[in-house]
């Protein structure tokens, strides 16, 4: 990608460059910072967890901190599932280790070597692998990312000290949303990033993308409404509102409120249908057999729509049908809402 073009992808705009600017993570962070100020004492690295988080960002902020500027010169990034075989990747770091014993100054302990998408190697190119970091390690610290540990062979785990990373916490996206928004002149409220946050599960490359793309809709003040638009959910708290209203058997109410969702979402009735699917399944005061009986209501209901059925008169029926269930349900159910 060329770099005007990488500019304008948020994701890379505000990747951090040092390990102070990282979001969340502290623990890994601390303890990376500690190898830092000693960087002989530096052992070979394993970072796994869900995507989005940061692996690769640490990765190159210590490939940063480690050689300043010049970073790239002492830095051998592979693409573990990229590269043709394991053959390619033992050429490029046997020639990469060789000219960094003669080509590196006092000043840079070791050379640093990469390794994404490590988990994606085949059995045998692990065994390899796990060799060349053998030969390679008096001169050369690598960094192994993967999705999951598990899928690496025993003896290379054993060789590293892993970090595990899981989902970045909520209020740190929140926050760093809030503050890439302001630099790109915008203001998002804290109900819409709360809903990035939801939406995002964690991954924080996803939070920041569906950022950029909402602020492409609208300018100045990016809303609850506009970021539903482009996740194509409604709120989700909107829609158990319905659905609860609706179990609860007030079938006016609750066909009021769906009223609302089309007008302020303009969601296709099967839009509506699949987002009332998915609450149910968020909704913890349903036993199974209830969630089971609504969802082949709502099968019923979704096949009619796609068979090009009246989409206001079939979620109405379908709002009516919650309701006559709603009656079967014992007292208590209700008393929660
Ligand atoms: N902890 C974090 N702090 C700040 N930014 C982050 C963090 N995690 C992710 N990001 C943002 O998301 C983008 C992608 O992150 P990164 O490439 O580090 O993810 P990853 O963990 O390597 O994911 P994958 O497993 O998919 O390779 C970064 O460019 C950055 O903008
Ligand atoms: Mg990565």
């Amino acid at each position: 990608m060329a770099s005007s073009e990488e500019a304008l992808m948020w994701v890379e705009k505000y990747r951090p460059k040092t390990l102070d600017d990282v979001v969340g993570l502290k623990d890994i962070v601390d303890s990376l910072k500690a190898f830092m100020k000693k960087p002989k004492t530096m052992p070979h690295l394993m970072f796994a967890g869900v995507p989005g988080t940061g692996k690769t960002t640490l990765a190159l902020a210590i490939a940063h901190t480690l050689y300043g500027p010049s970073w790239k010169n002492f830095t051998l990034e592979l693409n573990a599932s990229d590269e043709r075989g394991i053959d390619t990747v033992r050429e490029r770091i046997k020639d990469f280790t060789r000219y960094s014993r003669t080509g590196f100054g006092e000043n840079v302990p070791f050379a640093l070597i990469i390794l994404d998408e490590s988990d994606q190697m085949t059995g045998p190119a692990q065994t390899a692998l796990r060799r060349i970091m053998e030969i390679g390690s008096r001169t050369s610290r690598f960094i192994l990312i993967c999705n999951q540990s598990s899928k690496i062979i025993e003896p290379i785990q054993s060789r590293c000290a892993i970090f595990r990373f899981s989902r970045v916490e909520k209020q740190a996206m929140k926050e760093h949303l809030i503050n890439i928004a302001q630099k790109e002149k915008f203001q998002l409220l804290p109900e819409a990033a709360d809903r990035i946050v939801e939406f995002s599960e964690g991954d924080l490359r996803h939070a920041i993308n569906v950022l950029q793309t909402t602020s492409a809709y609208k300018e100045g003040v990016i809303d609850e409404k506009t970021v539903a638009l482009v996740i194509g959910e409604a709120s989700p708290m909107l829609v158990q509102k319905m659905i609860r209203k609706a179990l609860y058997g007030d079938f006016i109410e609750a066909r009021k409120t769906m009223y609302d969702i089309v007008g302020n979402f303009g969601f296709s009735g099967n839009e509506i249908i699949r987002q009332i699917q998915r609450e149910i399944f968020k909704m913890s005061d349903l036993t199974p057999q209830q969630r089971a009986d609504l969802s082949g209501i709502i099968g019923e209901y979704d096949y009619r729509l796609t068979q090009g059925a009246n989409s206001d008169i079939q979620l109405g029926a379908l709002i009516a049908q919650f309701a006559k269930f709603g009656k079967n349900i014992e007292e208590d159910y209700a008393e929660t809402n």
